[in-house]
Protein backbone atom coordinates (compact mmCIF):
# COMPACT_ATOMS: atom_id res chain seq x y z
CA UNK A 1 0.00 0.00 0.00
CA UNK A 2 1.39 3.42 -0.92
CA UNK A 3 2.72 5.40 1.78
CA UNK A 4 0.17 8.44 1.16
CA UNK A 5 -2.83 6.06 1.74
CA UNK A 6 -1.41 4.61 4.37
CA UNK A 7 -1.16 7.64 6.47
CA UNK A 8 -4.43 9.67 5.84
CA UNK A 9 -6.45 6.37 6.37
CA UNK A 10 -4.56 6.69 10.12
CA UNK A 11 -5.87 10.55 9.51
CA UNK A 12 -2.88 11.50 9.50
CA UNK A 13 0.04 13.75 7.23
CA UNK A 14 2.78 12.63 8.13
CA UNK A 15 5.76 12.14 5.42
CA UNK A 16 3.31 13.35 3.09
CA UNK A 17 4.70 16.95 1.21
CA UNK A 18 2.57 19.34 0.22
CA UNK A 19 3.60 22.59 -1.66
CA UNK A 20 1.36 25.44 -0.90
CA UNK A 21 1.72 28.47 -3.65
CA UNK A 22 1.06 32.29 -2.15
CA UNK A 23 1.52 31.21 1.94
CA UNK A 24 1.93 34.30 2.63
CA UNK A 25 -1.62 35.96 3.21
CA UNK A 26 -5.23 34.42 2.97
CA UNK A 27 -5.83 30.93 2.33
CA UNK A 28 -2.70 30.04 1.53
CA UNK A 29 -1.33 30.90 4.66
CA UNK A 30 -4.56 29.49 6.72
CA UNK A 31 -4.43 26.28 5.25
CA UNK A 32 -0.48 26.15 6.13
CA UNK A 33 -1.49 26.48 9.82
CA UNK A 34 -4.59 24.07 9.51
CA UNK A 35 -2.84 21.40 8.03
CA UNK A 36 0.02 21.87 10.79
CA UNK A 37 -1.89 19.68 13.62
CA UNK A 38 -1.30 16.18 10.97
CA UNK A 39 2.40 17.18 10.67
CA UNK A 40 2.70 16.72 7.04
CA UNK A 41 6.02 18.18 5.53
CA UNK A 42 5.49 21.45 4.18
CA UNK A 43 6.67 23.78 1.66
CA UNK A 44 5.20 27.51 1.67
CA UNK A 45 5.63 30.28 -0.94
CA UNK A 46 5.36 33.59 -1.84
CA UNK A 47 7.08 36.74 -2.70
CA UNK A 48 6.96 38.92 0.76
CA UNK A 49 9.45 37.41 2.73
CA UNK A 50 8.54 38.70 6.18
CA UNK A 51 4.98 37.70 6.11
CA UNK A 52 5.81 34.41 4.95
CA UNK A 53 8.35 33.93 7.36
CA UNK A 54 5.74 35.04 9.90
CA UNK A 55 3.77 31.73 8.32
CA UNK A 56 7.35 29.71 9.01
CA UNK A 57 7.18 31.15 12.67
CA UNK A 58 3.89 29.16 13.37
CA UNK A 59 4.87 26.08 11.46
CA UNK A 60 8.09 26.23 13.79
CA UNK A 61 6.82 26.05 16.75
CA UNK A 62 4.36 23.70 15.85
CA UNK A 63 7.50 21.77 15.23
CA UNK A 64 6.20 20.90 11.42
CA UNK A 65 9.28 20.11 9.15
CA UNK A 66 8.98 23.10 6.50
CA UNK A 67 10.82 25.01 3.55
CA UNK A 68 9.90 28.61 2.96
CA UNK A 69 11.09 29.69 -0.52
CA UNK A 70 10.39 33.31 -1.94
CA UNK A 71 9.77 33.58 -4.94
CA UNK A 72 7.31 34.82 -8.19
CA UNK A 73 5.44 31.70 -9.44
CA UNK A 74 5.99 34.00 -12.59
CA UNK A 75 9.27 33.34 -12.81
CA UNK A 76 10.61 30.36 -13.95
CA UNK A 77 14.23 30.10 -12.10
CA UNK A 78 12.03 30.51 -8.80
CA UNK A 79 9.80 27.63 -10.15
CA UNK A 80 12.51 25.56 -10.79
CA UNK A 81 13.93 25.82 -7.47
CA UNK A 82 10.89 25.25 -5.36
CA UNK A 83 11.01 21.82 -6.96
CA UNK A 84 14.49 21.05 -6.35
CA UNK A 85 14.67 22.57 -3.01
CA UNK A 86 11.87 20.39 -2.50
CA UNK A 87 12.83 17.38 -3.65
CA UNK A 88 16.33 17.54 -1.95
CA UNK A 89 15.03 18.47 1.57
CA UNK A 90 11.92 15.80 1.20
CA UNK A 91 12.65 13.92 -2.04
CA UNK A 92 8.53 13.56 -2.98
CA UNK A 93 5.82 16.23 -3.99
CA UNK A 94 2.78 14.05 -3.00
CA UNK A 95 0.82 17.50 -3.12
CA UNK A 96 0.63 20.60 -4.40
CA UNK A 97 -1.59 23.55 -3.72
CA UNK A 98 -1.91 25.88 -6.77
CA UNK A 99 -3.18 28.46 -4.60
CA UNK A 100 -1.34 32.14 -5.61
CA UNK A 101 -3.19 34.38 -7.58
CA UNK A 102 -5.12 37.54 -7.96
CA UNK A 103 -7.91 39.59 -8.92
CA UNK A 104 -8.01 43.14 -10.26
CA UNK A 105 -11.50 44.81 -10.55
CA UNK A 106 -11.65 47.11 -13.65
CA UNK A 107 -14.01 47.65 -16.34
CA UNK A 108 -11.92 45.74 -19.35
CA UNK A 109 -11.94 49.02 -21.45
CA UNK A 110 -10.02 50.77 -18.71
CA UNK A 111 -8.06 47.97 -17.57
CA UNK A 112 -4.08 48.94 -18.48
CA UNK A 113 -2.28 45.59 -20.76
CA UNK A 114 0.08 45.56 -17.18
CA UNK A 115 -2.65 44.64 -15.44
CA UNK A 116 -3.89 41.92 -18.02
CA UNK A 117 -0.70 40.56 -18.32
CA UNK A 118 -0.24 40.09 -14.22
CA UNK A 119 -3.45 38.18 -13.93
CA UNK A 120 -2.92 35.83 -16.68
CA UNK A 121 0.64 35.17 -15.78
CA UNK A 122 -0.02 34.43 -11.85
CA UNK A 123 -3.20 33.02 -12.30
CA UNK A 124 -3.27 30.63 -15.23
CA UNK A 125 0.39 30.71 -16.98
CA UNK A 126 2.25 30.13 -13.53
CA UNK A 127 -0.02 27.46 -12.56
CA UNK A 128 0.31 25.37 -15.62
CA UNK A 129 3.93 25.87 -16.03
CA UNK A 130 4.24 24.44 -12.53
CA UNK A 131 1.73 21.48 -12.44
CA UNK A 132 3.89 20.59 -15.87
CA UNK A 133 6.64 20.34 -13.93
CA UNK A 134 5.60 18.22 -11.29
CA UNK A 135 3.27 15.80 -12.72
CA UNK A 136 6.06 13.98 -14.23
CA UNK A 137 7.74 13.82 -10.45
CA UNK A 138 3.78 12.39 -9.21
CA UNK A 139 3.65 9.80 -12.24
CA UNK A 140 7.44 8.52 -11.11
CA UNK A 141 5.81 8.39 -7.41
CA UNK A 142 2.35 6.61 -8.81
CA UNK A 143 0.65 9.05 -6.64
CA UNK A 144 -0.03 12.45 -6.25
CA UNK A 145 -2.69 15.05 -5.90
CA UNK A 146 -3.17 18.67 -7.60
CA UNK A 147 -5.35 21.19 -6.21
CA UNK A 148 -5.80 23.98 -8.25
CA UNK A 149 -7.72 27.16 -7.22
CA UNK A 150 -10.24 28.67 -9.20
CA UNK A 151 -13.75 30.89 -7.73
CA UNK A 152 -17.05 30.84 -8.35
CA UNK A 153 -16.67 33.91 -10.54
CA UNK A 154 -15.98 30.92 -13.18
CA UNK A 155 -19.33 29.91 -12.97
CA UNK A 156 -20.59 33.22 -12.22
CA UNK A 157 -18.67 35.64 -14.08
CA UNK A 158 -19.17 39.51 -13.21
CA UNK A 159 -18.20 41.97 -15.49
CA UNK A 160 -16.27 44.44 -14.09
CA UNK A 161 -14.16 41.22 -13.21
CA UNK A 162 -13.58 39.91 -17.40
CA UNK A 163 -9.65 38.71 -16.74
CA UNK A 164 -10.07 37.55 -13.38
CA UNK A 165 -13.10 35.53 -14.49
CA UNK A 166 -11.36 34.38 -17.54
CA UNK A 167 -8.67 33.24 -15.73
CA UNK A 168 -10.32 30.89 -12.99
CA UNK A 169 -12.41 29.27 -16.17
CA UNK A 170 -9.35 28.79 -17.45
CA UNK A 171 -8.29 27.23 -14.55
CA UNK A 172 -11.36 24.76 -14.05
CA UNK A 173 -11.48 23.65 -17.63
CA UNK A 174 -7.41 23.22 -17.56
CA UNK A 175 -7.87 20.85 -14.08
CA UNK A 176 -11.10 19.34 -15.75
CA UNK A 177 -9.33 18.21 -19.08
CA UNK A 178 -5.88 17.19 -17.29
CA UNK A 179 -7.89 14.77 -14.41
CA UNK A 180 -8.88 12.63 -17.25
CA UNK A 181 -5.11 12.46 -18.33
CA UNK A 182 -3.77 11.99 -14.95
CA UNK A 183 -5.87 9.64 -13.44
CA UNK A 184 -4.22 5.83 -14.89
CA UNK A 185 -1.22 7.34 -13.29
CA UNK A 186 -2.60 7.56 -9.94
CA UNK A 187 -2.65 11.10 -9.77
CA UNK A 188 -5.99 13.40 -8.59
CA UNK A 189 -6.83 17.01 -9.42
CA UNK A 190 -9.47 19.03 -7.52
CA UNK A 191 -10.22 22.36 -8.53
CA UNK A 192 -12.01 24.58 -5.30
CA UNK A 193 -14.37 27.22 -6.55
CA UNK A 194 -14.76 29.81 -3.13
CA UNK A 195 -16.62 32.28 -2.60
CA UNK A 196 -15.96 35.41 -1.61
CA UNK A 197 -13.41 34.93 1.26
CA UNK A 198 -11.91 37.34 4.07
CA UNK A 199 -8.32 37.58 2.92
CA UNK A 200 -6.04 40.23 1.23
CA UNK A 201 -7.41 39.71 -1.76
CA UNK A 202 -10.32 42.30 -1.82
CA UNK A 203 -7.45 44.72 -0.98
CA UNK A 204 -5.22 43.43 -3.58
CA UNK A 205 -8.32 43.87 -6.12
CA UNK A 206 -8.80 47.83 -5.19
CA UNK A 207 -11.93 46.67 -3.41
CA UNK A 208 -11.02 47.00 -0.17
CA UNK A 209 -13.90 49.07 0.72
CA UNK A 210 -16.48 46.18 -0.15
CA UNK A 211 -19.43 46.31 2.65
CA UNK A 212 -19.16 42.71 2.63
CA UNK A 213 -15.86 41.63 4.16
CA UNK A 214 -16.11 37.95 2.84
CA UNK A 215 -17.07 34.79 4.51
CA UNK A 216 -14.30 33.41 7.57
CA UNK A 217 -11.47 31.87 5.52
CA UNK A 218 -11.36 29.02 8.35
CA UNK A 219 -14.27 27.38 7.33
CA UNK A 220 -12.38 27.34 3.73
CA UNK A 221 -9.46 25.72 4.82
CA UNK A 222 -10.93 22.87 6.74
CA UNK A 223 -12.94 21.78 3.53
CA UNK A 224 -10.03 21.65 1.78
CA UNK A 225 -7.91 19.75 4.29
CA UNK A 226 -10.98 17.40 3.49
CA UNK A 227 -10.12 17.30 0.33
CA UNK A 228 -6.75 16.59 0.60
CA UNK A 229 -7.48 13.45 2.90
CA UNK A 230 -9.69 12.48 0.76
CA UNK A 231 -9.70 13.94 -3.18
CA UNK A 232 -12.41 15.29 -5.01
CA UNK A 233 -12.96 16.62 -8.56
CA UNK A 234 -14.41 20.25 -7.20
CA UNK A 235 -15.22 21.99 -4.03
CA UNK A 236 -17.59 24.93 -4.27
CA UNK A 237 -17.67 26.71 -0.84
CA UNK A 238 -19.67 28.20 0.88
CA UNK A 239 -21.80 25.23 0.25
CA UNK A 240 -24.89 27.76 -0.96
CA UNK A 241 -23.27 28.16 -3.90
CA UNK A 242 -23.89 25.01 -5.06
CA UNK A 243 -27.85 25.45 -5.88
CA UNK A 244 -27.02 28.91 -6.76
CA UNK A 245 -23.79 27.65 -9.86
CA UNK A 246 -26.54 24.82 -10.67
CA UNK A 247 -29.69 27.23 -11.15
CA UNK A 248 -27.28 29.59 -13.48
CA UNK A 249 -25.81 26.83 -15.21
CA UNK A 250 -30.20 25.63 -16.22
CA UNK A 251 -31.20 29.18 -16.43
CA UNK A 252 -29.49 32.11 -18.64
CA UNK A 253 -32.03 34.67 -16.92
CA UNK A 254 -31.03 33.52 -13.11
CA UNK A 255 -27.33 33.61 -14.09
CA UNK A 256 -27.79 37.28 -15.72
CA UNK A 257 -29.72 38.25 -12.75
CA UNK A 258 -27.15 37.05 -10.17
CA UNK A 259 -23.56 38.03 -11.91
CA UNK A 260 -25.69 41.48 -12.58
CA UNK A 261 -26.14 42.27 -9.18
CA UNK A 262 -22.17 40.59 -7.90
CA UNK A 263 -21.36 43.11 -10.59
CA UNK A 264 -23.04 45.93 -9.35
CA UNK A 265 -22.05 45.70 -5.64
CA UNK A 266 -18.17 45.36 -7.20
CA UNK A 267 -18.36 48.44 -8.71
CA UNK A 268 -20.15 50.23 -5.67
CA UNK A 269 -16.87 48.71 -3.52
CA UNK A 270 -14.26 49.83 -6.02
CA UNK A 271 -15.72 53.64 -6.27
CA UNK A 272 -16.16 53.94 -2.45
CA UNK A 273 -12.43 52.61 -2.44
CA UNK A 274 -11.12 54.93 -5.26
CA UNK A 275 -12.72 57.98 -3.03
CA UNK A 276 -11.43 57.27 -0.17
CA UNK A 277 -8.39 57.06 -1.47
CA UNK A 278 -8.64 60.27 -3.25
CA UNK A 279 -9.95 62.01 0.61
CA UNK A 280 -6.57 60.38 2.13
CA UNK A 281 -4.39 62.09 -0.66
CA UNK A 282 -5.77 65.28 -0.50
CA UNK A 283 -5.74 65.43 3.56
CA UNK A 284 -2.12 64.41 3.22
CA UNK A 285 -1.35 67.65 0.62
CA UNK A 286 -3.15 69.69 2.52
CA UNK A 287 -1.49 68.88 5.90
CA UNK A 288 1.96 68.97 3.31
CA UNK A 289 0.56 72.68 2.43
CA UNK A 290 0.11 73.55 6.33
CA UNK A 291 3.27 72.73 7.45
CA UNK A 292 5.31 74.30 4.72
N1 LIG B 1 -10.55 35.46 -1.15
C1 LIG B 1 -11.46 35.24 -2.07
O1 LIG B 1 -12.57 35.77 -1.96
C2 LIG B 1 -11.20 34.30 -3.21
C3 LIG B 1 -12.31 33.85 -3.95
C4 LIG B 1 -12.10 32.99 -5.02
C5 LIG B 1 -10.82 32.57 -5.33
N2 LIG B 1 -9.76 33.02 -4.60
C6 LIG B 1 -8.43 32.58 -5.01
O2 LIG B 1 -7.72 32.06 -3.88
C7 LIG B 1 -6.32 32.23 -4.05
C8 LIG B 1 -5.74 32.84 -2.79
O3 LIG B 1 -6.27 34.15 -2.63
P1 LIG B 1 -6.52 34.82 -1.20
O4 LIG B 1 -7.95 35.14 -1.12
O5 LIG B 1 -5.89 34.05 -0.13
O6 LIG B 1 -5.76 36.22 -1.44
P2 LIG B 1 -4.49 36.85 -0.74
O7 LIG B 1 -4.70 36.94 0.73
O8 LIG B 1 -4.21 38.11 -1.49
O9 LIG B 1 -3.33 35.79 -1.02
C9 LIG B 1 -2.75 35.63 -2.28
C10 LIG B 1 -1.44 34.90 -2.11
O10 LIG B 1 -0.85 34.69 -3.39
C11 LIG B 1 0.51 35.11 -3.34
N3 LIG B 1 0.94 35.52 -4.67
C12 LIG B 1 0.36 36.41 -5.50
N4 LIG B 1 1.08 36.55 -6.61
C13 LIG B 1 2.16 35.73 -6.48
C14 LIG B 1 3.29 35.44 -7.28
N5 LIG B 1 3.46 36.03 -8.48
N6 LIG B 1 4.20 34.54 -6.84
C15 LIG B 1 4.04 33.95 -5.62
N7 LIG B 1 2.99 34.18 -4.81
C16 LIG B 1 2.08 35.07 -5.24
C17 LIG B 1 0.52 36.23 -2.31
O11 LIG B 1 1.81 36.36 -1.74
P3 LIG B 1 2.89 37.47 -2.08
O12 LIG B 1 2.19 38.74 -2.41
O13 LIG B 1 3.70 37.55 -0.81
O14 LIG B 1 3.67 36.91 -3.22
C18 LIG B 1 -0.44 35.69 -1.28
O15 LIG B 1 0.23 34.81 -0.40
C19 LIG B 1 -6.15 33.08 -5.31
O16 LIG B 1 -5.84 32.25 -6.39
C20 LIG B 1 -7.51 33.71 -5.50
O17 LIG B 1 -7.78 34.02 -6.84
C21 LIG B 1 -9.92 33.88 -3.55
Amino acid sequence: MSKTITNKSKGLLKNITIVITGASSGIGKSLSLALAPLKPNLVIVARRENKLQQTAYHLKKQKIKHISIVGDVRNREDRESMIKKTLNTFGRIDVLVNNAGLGKVNLFLEQPEQEIDELIETNVLSLIKLTHSVLPIMKEQEEGHIINLSSTLALLPAYPFAVYCATKSAVKTFSDCIREEVKEYGIKVSTVLPGPYNTEFNQVANIGKSDFRGYNVEKLVKKIVKLIMKPKDNLIQPWHFVPVAWLAKISERFKNKVTFSIAESILKAKKETSLELENKVEKKEEIKFLTH
